[in-house]
């Protein structure tokens, strides 16, 4: 043999013992005989026809899924035991555990009082998750229903809170349930119905209905953000409510938390009416209108600082009672209360020094 064919052979007998090791059937020996990635998973798994015979609950919308976060993170590294002959082998494949990666969402979880009721998957679908900005306040509050009824939140929350069912809607149940530290007021497109001797029906605009409206070319966010500069401006809020009655659209506001925190509780200062209705918080200078995309996730437009405290022209749909509350105004109304109280106080001190004299008559 010459020494090149032997260096042939040599490098033939060093290819095989190469693949026979990253092929062969023990753990971690499955490299080059099946390395699964996430096309192959959606190949059977956001292919509708999986969702027949009762595997609903097999079907990942690749949509959706596409926008997550968790895409970068791809299907294999949350499922790590698929194995090569899946699903005909009969083994129900790994989950993640969610605080292999979120462990402090995970620790402040774990301490708050809501840790025995539900787990991260009963609120959160790892298919579908999105940032706090991406999702509408009632997008937020939908797991919450899932086990607690409005019904029973309206009836067991009306003991305290006047206008309850206007605070639910106003408000996500995180904003009085977790201890998030900056609050910001969101603004949803809603449509509204008019309906004889009722109330008019609402409900949240969707992408399309808003397209139907703006200049297709510039996109959902052109119905209010008209010079497309990225911000809204009070002007720009006073001719979407202008325009927008008309054409049966309105803007919901709701206090959302910035930065969502897990550390579920019964916050004792929601109880107090002015930890949200104070003069001049932080939370209600800071505003954004939420634009429903094609998917069912929101982008947020900041509006101008402040915007929302120019209740009558900015916001007129939306207003904080005791936001525009104003020193000299709080000074009078203590007054007005004061001269108040003097009245039966004046009147019953003279009653009592006067009662020695009265009862001689
Ligand atoms: C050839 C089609 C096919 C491919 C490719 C496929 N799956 Fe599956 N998968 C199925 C079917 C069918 C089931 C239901 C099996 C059963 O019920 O026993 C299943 C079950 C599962 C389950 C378990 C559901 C449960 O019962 O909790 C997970 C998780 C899963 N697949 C993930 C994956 C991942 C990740 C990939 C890619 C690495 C993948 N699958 C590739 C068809 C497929
Ligand atoms: C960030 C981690 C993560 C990623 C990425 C991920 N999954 Fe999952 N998946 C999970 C977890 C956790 C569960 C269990 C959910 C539960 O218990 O409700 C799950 C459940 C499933 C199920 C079963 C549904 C059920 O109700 O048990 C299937 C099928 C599945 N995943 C397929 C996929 C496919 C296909 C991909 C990629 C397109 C993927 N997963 C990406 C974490 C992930
Ligand atoms: C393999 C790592 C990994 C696992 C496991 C994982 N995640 Fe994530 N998750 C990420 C990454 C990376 C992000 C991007 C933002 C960040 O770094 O927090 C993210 C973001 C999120 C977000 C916010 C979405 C966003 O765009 O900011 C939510 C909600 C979330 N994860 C929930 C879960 C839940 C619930 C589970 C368990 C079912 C889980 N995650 C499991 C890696 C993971
Ligand atoms: C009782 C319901 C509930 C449970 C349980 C829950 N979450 Fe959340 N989580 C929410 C809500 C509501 C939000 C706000 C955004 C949203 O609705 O997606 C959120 C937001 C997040 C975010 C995004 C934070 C941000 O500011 O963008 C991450 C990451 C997250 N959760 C991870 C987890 C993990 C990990 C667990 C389990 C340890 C968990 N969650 C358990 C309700 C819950
Ligand atoms: C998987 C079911 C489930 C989900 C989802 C869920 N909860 Fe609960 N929650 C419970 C159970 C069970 C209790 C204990 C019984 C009760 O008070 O109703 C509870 C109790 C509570 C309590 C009272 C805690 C106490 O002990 O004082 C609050 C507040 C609460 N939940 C808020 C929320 C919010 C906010 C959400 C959504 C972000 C949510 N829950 C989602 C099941 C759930
Ligand atoms: C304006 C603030 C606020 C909002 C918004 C709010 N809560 Fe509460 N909630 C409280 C306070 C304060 C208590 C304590 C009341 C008590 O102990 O009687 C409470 C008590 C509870 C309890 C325990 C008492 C009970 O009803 O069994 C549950 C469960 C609960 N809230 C769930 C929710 C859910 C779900 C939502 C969203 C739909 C929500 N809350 C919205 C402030 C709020
Ligand atoms: C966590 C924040 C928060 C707390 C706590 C809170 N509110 Fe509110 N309140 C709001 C928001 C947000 C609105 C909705 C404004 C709107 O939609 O116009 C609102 C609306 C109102 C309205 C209706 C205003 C109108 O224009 O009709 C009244 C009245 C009110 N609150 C009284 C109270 C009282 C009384 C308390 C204490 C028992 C209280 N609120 C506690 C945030 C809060």
């Amino acid at each position: 043999m010459s020494n090149s064919s032997k260096r042939w052979v040599h490098r033939f007998i060093w290819v095989t013992a190469v693949v026979f090791v990253l092929a062969a059937p023990w753990p971690g020996g499955r490299l080059l005989a099946h390395a699964w990635d996430t096309e192959d998973c959606q190949g059977c798994h956001a292919d509708l026809s999986i969702l027949e015979d009762g595997g609903g609950y097999l079907y990942v919308d690749s949509a959706r899924y596409e926008r997550t976060a968790h895409a970068e993170v791809g299907c294999p590294s949350c499922h790590e035991s698929v194995n090569e002959d899946h699903p005909d082998d009969g083994v129900r494949p790994s989950r993640a555990k969610c605080g292999e990666c979120h462990d402090e969402v995970e620790a402040e979880y774990t301490e708050s009082i809501h840790a025995d009721n539900a787990t991260c998957t009963d609120c959160h679908n790892p298919h579908e998750v999105k940032p706090v900005g991406q999702v509408s306040g009632a997008q937020m509050n939908r797991p919450c229903m899932e086990c607690h009824e409005e019904d029973d939140v309206v009836a067991s929350h009306e003991a305290w809170l006047s206008q309850t069912t206007r605070h639910i809607r106003a408000l996500p149940c995180i904003t009085c349930h977790t201890g998030s530290k900056v609050y910001v007021v969101t603004f949803y497109v809603g449509t509204f119905e008019e309906r004889a001797g009722r109330s008019p029906r609402v409900a949240l605009a969707t992408h399309e209905e808003l397209m139907a409206k703006a200049e297709r070319s510039e996109g959902v966010t052109s119905v209010i953000d008209r010079d497309a500069d990225g911000r809204v401006s009070v002007e720009e809020l006073r001719l979407f409510y202008r325009e927008g009655r008309a054409e049966g659209l309105q803007l919901w506001g709701m206090m959302t938390p910035e930065v969502a925190t897990h550390n579920y509780a019964t916050m004792d200062n929601r109880w107090d009416c002015s930890f949200c209705h104070a003069s001049g918080p932080g939370v209600v200078q800071k505003s954004f209108v939420a634009l429903p995309g094609p998917t069912g996730d929101y982008t947020r437009i900041p509006v101008e600082p402040g915007a929302v405290l120019d209740a009558l022209y900015g916001t007129p749909d939306f207003y904080m009672i005791g936001a525009t509350r104003s020193k000299t105004m709080s000074l009078i109304g203590l007054l007005i209360v004061a001269a108040g109280l003097m009245v039966p106080l004046v009147h019953g001190t003279l009653r009592l020094l006067t009662i020695r004299k009265r009862r001689e008559h």
